[in-house]
Parts: C-alpha cells; sequence; structure tokens
C-alpha cells in the first residue's frame, strides 16, 4: 500500500474541518496508515452528528463532487439527431450516382460520326505525327497541312505519299530538292529546308503498314488540309485512294501491292516508286 504523504492528510482534515466534519482531531497523533481508517471510520458518525449543525455545507458539498449534469443538446445537435436517416437502398443508388452522372455527360457530347476506312484509320494514325504537325495540322517543326497548304505542296497525292514514305533523309541522299510541286504557290518546299521528316514507310525503314500511310495522309490531305471529296479536283482522287471503297487502301490492306508498286496495280497513276523521284505539278 502506497503510504499518503502527511501534507495532504494534514489538507484534507483541514478541508473536513471546514466542511464541519469533523474528524479533524480524529488522526492527530496517528501515523499515516492508521489515519486512513481513522478518518473513515469517524467520519459516518461524525457527519450525523454534525449534520444538524451543518446541513448546508454538506449538501453544498456532495453535488459538487457529483458529475455535472449533461448539458442540453444544442438546437443544431437536436436537429442532427433527429434527422431521417439515409435508408439502405437510397446508398446503394447514391454509390451509382458518378456512374450514371458519367453516363449522361457522355449521352451529352455528340457521337463522333465512327468514319471507316482510311479516314478514320488516318485520324488514328495521325498520333504519329502531331507532334510535330500540331494535333489539328496547324503546324510546329514541321509544316502545317491546314488553310490548303499541303495541297499547294502535293497536288497529287502520291508525291506527298512517296515522301512522307521516304522522309527528308532518303530524299537528300538521292539528291532530291523539291519533294512537291516544283511551281508551288507560293514557292517550292526544298527537301530539308525545314527540318528532318522521318521516313515512316515500311520497307524503307519506317513505323508505318502501306494502308496505315496511306491512311494518315488522306487525313492530312482530307480532314485537316481541307480537300473536298465531293468536288474538283479532288473527287476522283478520293474515291481511288481515301473513300471507303478504295482499291487502293483494300489492295495494300490485303497485302497483294506495297505503295512502290502500286502503279503496277492501279493504271495512270503516278508510280511511287523505289526511290525517292521530284514531285509535280497539278495534271491536266
Ligand atoms: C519529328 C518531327 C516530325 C514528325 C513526327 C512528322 N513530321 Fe512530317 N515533317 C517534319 C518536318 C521538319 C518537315 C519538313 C521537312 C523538310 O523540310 O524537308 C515535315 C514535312 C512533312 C510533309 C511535307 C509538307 C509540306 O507541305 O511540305 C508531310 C506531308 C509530312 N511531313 C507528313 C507527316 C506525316 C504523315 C507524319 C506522321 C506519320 C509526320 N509528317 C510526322 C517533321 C515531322
Amino acid at each position: 500500500m502506497t503510504e499518503i504523504p502527511e501534507h495532504l492528510l494534514k489538507r484534507s482534515r483541514e478541508r473536513r474541518a471546514a466542511l464541519g466534519l469533523g474528524g479533524d482531531d480524529a488522526a492527530a497523533g496517528g501515523d499515516a496508515p492508521a489515519a486512513t481508517p481513522a478518518v473513515s471510520s469517524s467520519s459516518a458518525p461524525a457527519a450525523s452528528a454534525a449534520a444538524p449543525a451543518a446541513p448546508a455545507g454538506r449538501a453544498a458539498a456532495k453535488p459538487a463532487a457529483a458529475p455535472p449534469p449533461p448539458k442540453p443538446d444544442s438546437p443544431v445537435v437536436v436537429a442532427y439527431k433527429k434527422r431521417r436517416r439515409i435508408p439502405v437502398w437510397a446508398m446503394a443508388a447514391l454509390g451509382l450516382m458518378p456512374i450514371w452522372v458519367f453516363m449522361y455527360a457522355r449521352s451529352l457530347t455528340p457521337v463522333e460520326e465512327e468514319a471507316e476506312g482510311p479516314l478514320g484509320l488516318g485520324a488514328e494514325i495521325y498520333s504519329n505525327c502531331a507532334s510535330c504537325h500540331g494535333g489539328d495540322g496547324g503546324g510546329g517543326v514541321g509544316y502545317a497541312f491546314s488553310g490548303g497548304s499541303v495541297l499547294a505542296t502535293f497536288p497529287n497525292i502520291e508525291d506527298q505519299l512517296r515522301y512522307v514514305y521516304y522522309g527528308t533523309g532518303e530524299y537528300n541522299l538521292a539528291g532530291v530538292e523539291i519533294y512537291g510541286d516544283p511551281n508551288r504557290e507560293g514557292g517550292p518546299h526544298i527537301t530539308g529546308e525545314r527540318g528532318v521528316m522521318p521516313q515512316f514507310g515500311a520497307t524503307a525503314g519506317g513505323a508505318l503498314t502501306d494502308y496505315e500511310l496511306l491512311s494518315v495522309v488522306c487525313h492530312e490531305r482530307y480532314t485537316l488540309g481541307g480537300a473536298d471529296p465531293t468536288m474538283e479536283p479532288w473527287a476522283e482522287e478520293y474515291e481511288q485512294w481515301c473513300s471507303e471503297e478504295s482499291e487502293v487502301f483494300a489492295a495494300l490492306e490485303g497485302g497483294q501491292y506495297t505503295l512502290p508498286t502500286m502503279d503496277q496495280f492501279v493504271e495512270g497513276i503516278i508510280p511511287i516508286g523505289e526511290a525517292p523521284v521530284e514531285g509535280s505539278g497539278p495534271q491536266e
């Protein structure tokens, strides 16, 4: 048992005396362990004896020691406790809310016409080009395609296919200076003048299959470059190379022909050929 220090006992005795409970002398002279029972045993009779003498003091002392009664809730808390809880089924519905919001938002965005054929594929393949030519073909390190620029450089799709196929490096090696229309409005584009256009042709060591390469060139001419597939001079080219019925695209996809050998399959086109050659102007 721990001993109660004398100064605490003394304070306790003084306190009791002050409250009129007696016991002040009860422990007087006793040592600490003896003091404890003496205090408690003497307190009861002393208290009853002292009761008439100091009822007020005692009454006041007791409730003060008891824990205070709980405070009444504030109106906010009362309202909180009285509120209706969210039912379990509603929790499930709330849980699905994000999905619902997502689907609703999706339904608001106009469904892009799922372009099939070369133009649909070309829009995806264009991610290989956007870093240098701009997401919307507005240009960057490489030339812009928008505003008819690419059509001015390449009145004939074959020349554009050839340039993307072999890239600046092969043109330089072959000593071909003008890869597009030599009489281009605003001046011809000279090989390497703007920078290095990578080669993309598969057999030339590039990253795209031949039908992917055709599709992205179609995308640059018709979607970004603004060629109108229903109007002269583009309608015939579009039908042959870039429409959903394109026989060239089908032949490339089927693997029977490559871009360099396409002139053996389709009569009357400008050969793309096994090596870079100078570009051409509008055909009569
Ligand atoms: C690393 C940057 C880069 C990437 C990627 C790139 N190009 Fe180019 N491109 C150029 C540069 C630079 C030129 C100018 C080349 C020159 O001056 O000879 C160019 C020129 C061209 C031209 C000629 C435009 C004109 O009007 O003269 C075409 C067409 C073209 N790129 C198509 C593509 C396609 C298609 C892709 C994606 C499959 C692509 N480019 C990806 C940098 C790039």
